[in-house]
């Protein structure tokens, strides 16, 4: 196999993305759980939902490679938080940067797509972290939140999906540049 798409969703957003791109692209797409082989993959598609700045999935995902001549790595994040706003897409490379041995990290491309949330569906663990965060972020006065926690505070508590599949097509391009190298 030459190229995979893997995720690592909890709720579905990032799940559905990686199908979305699996259908557009024909490339298979499976869940960082079934741990794929990826010694031999020419591309690796890696797309995660985002918890607490760290990337689902990927660090058990990226434990012990390092990519060999030829290989790539593309990452896409999906969040809550507005990737249009150069001040989230920063947070999240930074937060990458810290996570990512520092070789890995200069060979990957990196996107960002938005994802949703339902407050009805999260699961306890989930619930408790989010209401700890809305009173802490709920302190800091209106001029001083970032463009993340005002987005945050907007969507506490809602249902809301920001999922666009037109989102997909950068990705798609990069991908089929891969493909012709
Ligand atoms: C506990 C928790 C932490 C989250 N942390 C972040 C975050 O740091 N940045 C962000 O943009 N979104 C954050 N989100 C929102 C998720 O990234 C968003 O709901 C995403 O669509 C989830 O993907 P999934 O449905 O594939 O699991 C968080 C959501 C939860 C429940």
């Amino acid at each position: 196999m030459e190229h995979i798409i893997v995720y690592g969703s909890h709720y579905g957003s990032t799940r559905r993305y990686a199908e979305k791109l699996s259908e557009q692209t024909d490339i298979p797409a499976v869940s960082y759980k079934q741990m794929p082989d990826l010694s031999d993959i020419k591309t690796i598609i890696y797309l995660g939902g985002l918890y607490a700045g760290g990337v689902l999935g990927l660090a058990k995902t990226l434990r012990g490679l390092s990519l060999h001549g030829g290989q790539t790595l593309i990452i896409v994040t999906v969040g809550l938080a507005d990737p249009k706003e150069p001040e989230n897409r920063e947070n999240i490379r930074v937060s990458l940067q810290r996570r990512l041995p520092t070789e890995l990290f200069c060979r990957t491309k990196i996107f960002h797509l938005r994802g949703g949330i339902d407050y009805q569906n999260l699961n306890v663990g989930h619930r408790t972290i989010m209401a700890l965060l809305y009173q802490s972020v709920c302190k800091t006065s209106c001029e001083k939140q970032t463009a993340e926690n005002r987005a945050f505070i907007e969507t506490y508590g809602k249902q809301v999906d920001f999922t666009d599949f037109r989102a997909l097509q950068p990705i798609i391009e990069e991908i089929q540049g891969k493909r012709y190298e």
